[in-house]
């Protein structure tokens, strides 16, 4: 588990499932007030977290809909009375195919419908605190990366070292490209960068050393 802070907003991590997927649980210091950030699987291990820091989560935010950030949807939403929420690109990815070998393999269930579609610059408030919905397509149509003070969630968009596939349905290079370059490279580069997958980095390190951004 990691735990950083910036004036009221926190953040904490379980890493879940076959593809260790970070699922991150921002909150607000001061009312306990949770959004859950990608319950991929293994609901198990993130209620756990929840109780122990003593957290009232009310949003289930999906980076995108991929099956390794979206398979515990149907846990936090059974569990918690979350507000399920996704950018409406990737809402036609929360109907996966839940008999395919891939979903078996990752231990993904069936999600909900979203209850809020995310748009892009909007937004969200999490107690005292807010984050805010940038639109970074390429991986996925409707990924988006989650932007608070001084850190960015950036779903499996930007990697510590590299960047988000793009050869899987709706992947575009071009759009990743555009994606990283235009909203989080331009962000200060002492901007910590929290990935779907694997370290966090800086947005000055990723600008200076991503062998994919060269
Ligand atoms: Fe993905």
């Amino acid at each position: 588990m990691i735990d950083g802070k910036s004036a009221m907003i926190k953040y904490a991590l379980a890493v879940v499932g076959p593809l260790d997927t970070n699922c991150y649980l921002v909150y607000c210091s001061e009312t306990l007030d949770c959004a859950v950030i990608d319950p991929g699987a293994e609901a198990e291990r993130i209620f756990p977290l929840i109780y122990e820091l003593g957290l009232g989560p009310s949003l289930l935010l999906n980076t995108h809909g991929h099956l390794d950030h979206i398979g515990a949807n149907r846990d936090v939403k059974e569990k918690f009375a979350v507000s399920l929420c996704i950018h409406g690109l990737d809402k036609p990815l929360l109907e996966h195919d839940l008999q395919s070998e891939l979903s078996f393999f990752l231990g993904a269930k069936e999600s909900p419908p979203p209850d809020r579609l995310l748009q892009d610059e909007e937004t969200i408030t999490i107690g005292r605190s807010t984050l805010r919905v940038v639109h970074t397509p390429g991986h996925t149509p409707g990924s988006v990366s989650f932007l608070g003070e001084g850190f960015l969630f950036s779903g499996d968009t930007l990697f510590n070292g590299g960047v988000g596939r793009t050869d899987l349905p709706g992947g575009s290079t071009r759009d990743l490209e555009k994606s990283i370059r235009t909203r989080i490279l331009t962000l200060p580069p002492e901007t910590i960068v929290l990935p779907g997958h694997g370290p966090w980095t800086t947005v000055g390190e990723e600008k200076d050393s991503n062998p994919f951004l060269g």
